[in-house]
């Protein structure tokens, strides 16, 4: 890897607690020329040492996706350099891949990807034959992913975005076990793909999201959110140490709790699903899993059955641009190359 250069658009969203469609496009027209230039200068080469571009397809927000698909075939098309697609899922596998190979570490195969950011909680199976990597999806959320989750109890509690930081450094100052949430489960017959049988691990993270809003309503706690949201507005570049004396024990307690609901949940079906495959290593990818809690737990829970699981480093667990070369590069190398038909795909699906 020799840049990875990320143009934060928290800033931007952030007085929305959420991703505005419309602003995240012009982000991407008015950032991909320099970000591009400056990716160029920190790896100390020119467009004409590349060997090919690379651009996610999708899945994604249409008007964000179209810029870099349009910019990555212009610059092909007028630098005459290949042009390779890639889905944004996985390319979050492949941030993995990327450091285990640096690390001259084998990833035991088959192997069980869990995807889990803003916009995705899905299960694949991974495995690689002869340089082609394939995938099998066998789980995903039916209604909100955890991030999406981790950034409206955020927003819910009057705390910053993306809420995932937020609650997870609040966490540690909280009982994880003060408000019983139990276990998730999903009331639908398991999801049976038609020709392929396999079983599908379902989560769903919405139901959480109101049992908090319920504990919320019930505790009378509106007024201390609204404050706390107010006086966090106030402050430049307001981080959660600032929220830290604007939330009192039982709002820590809530956060805690919601956060180990999401781990549990996430722990128990990954490695449910890893049973029922027979799988022989994990991989956690996507912004959740930059989370503290989850990875420890997770690690741990692979330590007691004997089984891998790889995190990708904190830089390349968010998104970033090195994981679509990483997934580019297999593909590069098989002359899977993209033809002038490329287009914005925004519910591309994965396996
Ligand atoms: O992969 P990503 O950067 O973008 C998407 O493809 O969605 O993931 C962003 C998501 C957000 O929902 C954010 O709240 C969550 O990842 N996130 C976290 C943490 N850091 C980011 N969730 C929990 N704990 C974290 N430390
Ligand atoms: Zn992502």
């Amino acid at each position: 890897m020799l840049s990875n250069v990320v143009a934060s658009q928290i800033r931007t969203h952030a007085p929305y607690g959420g991703v505005v469609p419309e602003l995240a496009s012009r982000e991407h027209l008015q950032n991909i020329v320099p970000v591009v230039r400056a990716a160029l200068e920190q790896a100390g080469c020119t467009l004409e040492d590349l060997d090919a571009i690379a651009v996610t397809e999708g899945p994604g927000l249409a008007g964000a996706l179209l810029v870099g698909v349009m910019y990555a075939k212009g610059l092909a098309f007028a630098r005459n350099k290949p042009l390779i697609a890639v889905n944004h899922l996985e390319g979050h596998i492949h941030a993995v891949l990327l450091e285990a190979k640096k690390q001259a570490q084998m990833l035991a195969q088959p192997t069980l990807a869990l995807v889990v950011s803003g916009g995705h909680t899905h299960l694949y199976l991974a495995e690689e034959t002869d340089g082609t990597w394939r995938y099998k999806n066998i789980g995903r959320t039916v209604d909100d992913a955890a991030g999406e989750a981790f950034d409206k109890v955020s927003k819910l509690l009057g705390l910053g975005y993306p809420g995932g930081p937020w609650i997870d450094w609040l966490s540690q100052h909280g009982d994880p076990h003060a408000v019983p949430f139990g276990p998730i489960t999903v009331k639908q017959k398991p999801y049976r793909a038609p020709q392929k049988q396999s079983p599908r691990f379902l989560f769903s993270f919405s139901g959480l999201k109101t049992a908090v809003l319920r504990y919320v309503q019930l505790h009378g706690m509106k007024p201390t959110i609204e404050a706390r949201h107010r006086t966090l507005t106030g402050i430049a570049d307001a981080k959660p140490l600032h929220a830290l004396p604007l939330c009192d024990t039982e709002t820590l307690d809530l956060i805690a709790s919601f956060q180990r609901a999401v781990v549990d949940d996430l722990v128990r079906k990954t490695f449910a699903a890893g049973e029922t495959f027979h799988t022989a290593s994990i991989v956690v990818s996507g912004g959740v899993a930059a989370n503290g809690e989850l990875r420890q737990h997770f690690l741990a829970e692979g330590r007691s059955r004997a089984l891998p699981v790889i995190f990708p480093s904190l830089e390349l667990s968010t998104d970033n641009a090195a994981m679509i070369a990483a997934a580019a590069w297999p593909k590069f190398v098989a002359g899977d190359i993209a033809t002038a038909t490329l287009t914005a795909e925004p519910s591309l699906a994965l396996g």
